[in-house]
């Protein structure tokens, strides 16, 4: 009788819980108590289901007009004791990373919690016996293989920063990232798989490290066994290091608002930004959004197919998950290899619960025969999400039917590498997925339509800029080494708000549907593309005077670019100046940065004070040069026809 009682207050408790929103009602109540009484909302949440060395002073302490944002106050704790020590007594045996390799034939790595505890201890002690510490910087530049977790991990356990750039940046953008932080360590591998192609990955690092004084050491995991040079002194093998390492390495005590991460996103002007996430407010709400939007349930297998050098993999394929003790597959391939059937043969063969991916991957796959769909068995399929970019209807309807078979729903999840955490997205099976639209905002988040003069839009059915009014845990807390960057980015354009550079509308229910950026950035196959350093890289070329480059509408990428370029007088070839251009690019920016359409012009719209005018090249991209408005206003209007003619 006792212990019935006592299992009908436990599961009342869990009813009654924030954490773990069950009820259309309960997300309603749990929202209401979030903007009622936001510090007791989130004391709640952060007090019963984490594990603190020391309890917080404050709560929230913030002001937009420094800005300064301050979560948990006072508060220690080691993220990596709540995503992975806590789970070993009653989830050791329990896989935390499910690793699938990229070629289908070798074998998937079930990693349990015991297992990832000693690896991780180990990377730890080696990144310490490196001299390692507490506040340095540790570039990751590494493939989707565990060791990227697990350097991650690694470098959390004892307070260093990491870093992760992107394994498919060219070694120029890794030498600005790593110098911009001042990484005296690199972690990298000898190459990467991907799909039937293998990347020199160590190769991509020597070149960067030749302008990185500051980094004294390497150390390379062996991926594909290929023949590398290794600087003497500079890169050592991981693997040796790690066999000899003590599995026991103890965590460091961190303060709530110590950095966890730099993570760089592209901005519309000038250098890559390094967002800075802290440590307790990025834990709690990245574990909080990831059990409530994917309705995570003990015993599922989660897998986002992300790579952890973006923001998606950082908080769920690692943070969010660990720290509720789940499965997480981790991929190290591609969609389309060895054929457009992977993601639903490994859908099927690890018997996956919840899939996340991008809306250019939902594209890609729709355009092939649904055979590579109808072969596998996708029925433990329960939610299914969608990250990065606008979900448009034709991708959102082929992911309901063919991969949901109309049974599972869609989580439109629209967040930022800014804001460390999803802000609006329906709950599966909880509240309403409408496509197209990322629907409504998580508890503790404040969204706002503002107008061009910058006030706030309070009705209904109406477009706006979108910015939040009031701070949560996961916010980034700064730029690296820029706060007036970051104030200047996200703060100035709308007074006491957060601007997020999105545009939205939002229907009379309040349900927001993101419309796209307002800025000059270009979100490339959901990669966010600045237009400036694109610009920068092509205005090297020695015959290039001038160049803008905008976006236009693709059927898989979601958005392709479309570059005016104005070259200097001089004999060219056209194709050839092209194919120049377009590497160039791919060494300064990577080659995802690759322009798709290349008009060479006589001159470029400009406005009297002589600054480009990329609405009207933006509109000729897109075939709208009869919705031009008046040009009578520019510098030189008789350039605009020359452009017209030109268009690709
Ligand atoms: O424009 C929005 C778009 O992606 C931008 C953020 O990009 P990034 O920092 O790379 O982070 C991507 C992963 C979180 C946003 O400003 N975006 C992201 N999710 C959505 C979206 N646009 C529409 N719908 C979404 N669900």
């Amino acid at each position: 009788m006792g212990r019935i009682l006592l299992n009908l207050v436990e599961f009342l408790s869990e009813q009654m819980s924030h954490y773990n929103l069950t009820s259309k009602e309960h997300y309603l109540n749990a929202y209401q108590d979030s903007m009622e009484h936001p510090e007791k909302f989130w004391e709640e949440i952060a007090e019963e289901n984490f594990v603190w060395r020391k309890k917080w002073e404050n709560i929230v302490d913030w002001d937009f007009t420094k800005p300064e944002i301050k979560w948990f106050e006072g508060a220690k704790l080691n993220i990596t004791e709540n995503c992975i020590d806590r789970h070993l007594e009653t989830k050791g045996d329990k896989t935390a990373i499910l690793f699938e390799p990229n070629n289908p034939e070798d074998e998937a790595e079930h990693i349990t919690y015991t297992q990832l505890s000693e690896r991780v201890n180990k990377f730890a002690n080696v990144l310490k016996d490196h001299g390692i510490k507490k506040g340095d910087r540790v570039c990751i530049y590494v493939p989707m293989i565990p060791e990227l977790a697990i350097s991650v991990l690694a470098c959390a356990r004892i307070g260093a920063v990491h870093s992760v750039v992107f394994a498919g940046f060219s070694a120029t953008a890794l030498a600005t990232r790593i110098n911009d932080c001042d990484c005296k360590m690199v972690i990298t591998a000898d190459g990467s798989y991907r799909g039937a192609k293998t990347i020199d990955l160590k190769g991509i690092v020597d070149e960067a490290l030749k302008s990185c004084p500051i980094t004294t050491d390497v150390l390379v995991v062996k991926r594909i066994n290929s023949e590398v040079e290794m600087t003497e002194g500079r890169d050592k093998w991981v693997q040796p290091l790690l066999d000899s390492a003590s599995p026991i390495c103890p965590i460091e005590i961190i303060d709530a608002e110590d950095p966890l991460f730099i993570l760089y996103t592209s901005g519309s002007t000038g250098s890559p930004k390094g967002m800075v996430h802290t440590t307790a407010g990025y834990m709690v709400y990245s574990a909080y959004t990831f059990k409530n939007i994917f309705q995570y349930q003990e015993n599922d297998v989660y897998w986002c197919t992300a790579d952890i050098g973006w923001i998606t993999g950082h908080s769920y394929i690692v943070y969010g998950p660990l720290a509720n003790g789940a499965t997480s597959v981790m991929f190290e391939g591609v969609p389309s290899y060895p054929d457009c059937g992977r993601f639903w043969e490994i859908v099927e063969k690890h018997k996956v619960n919840q899939f996340y991916t991008a809306p250019t991957a939902i594209r890609a796959l729709a355009k092939e025969s649904d055979e590579f769909v109808n072969k596998y068995d996708l029925s433990s399929l329960k939610t299914l999400g969608s990250v990065g970019e606008p979900i448009n209807e034709e991708a959102w309807n082929w992911y309901n039917e063919k991969i949901g078979k109309e049974n599972c729903p869609i989580v439109d999840t629209w967040w930022q590498t800014e804001t460390g955490g999803i802000l609006i997205s329906a709950l599966p099976g909880i509240t309403k997925c409408i496509p197209t639209f990322a629907t409504l905002p998580f508890p503790g988040v404040q969204p706002a339509l503002m107008d061009e003069d910058g006030k706030e839009i309070t009705e209904n059915n109406t477009n706006g800029r979108l910015c939040i009014k009031f701070p949560w845990p996961s916010m980034a807390r700064t730029i690296w080494g820029n706060h007036t960057r970051y104030k200047e980015t996200y703060f100035t354009a709308f007074a006491n708000n957060y601007f997020t550079g999105d545009g939205a509308f939002r229907d009379e229910n309040g349900n927001y549907r993101i419309t796209g950026r307002v800025d000059d950035v270009i979100i490339v196959s959901g990669h966010n593309l600045g237009t400036a350093p694109i610009e920068d890289a092509i205005n090297e070329h020695p015959l290039v005077a001038e160049s803008a480059i905008v976006g236009f509408p693709h059927d898989i990428k979601g958005n392709a670019l479309y570059g005016y370029i104005t070259l200097k007088a001089g004999n060219y070839e056209a194709d050839e100046l092209k194919a120049e251009i377009n590497a160039l690019i791919a060494e300064k920016v990577g080659p995802i940065a690759k322009l798709n359409k290349i008009q060479f012009t006589n001159g470029l719209p400009k406005t009297r004070s002589g600054k480009i005018m990329r609405r009207i090249l933006r509109k000729i991209a897109c075939n709208e040069s009869d919705q031009l408005g008046d040009i009578s206003t520019l510098l030189n209007p008789e350039c605009v026809e020359e452009v017209i003619e030109g268009a690709l």
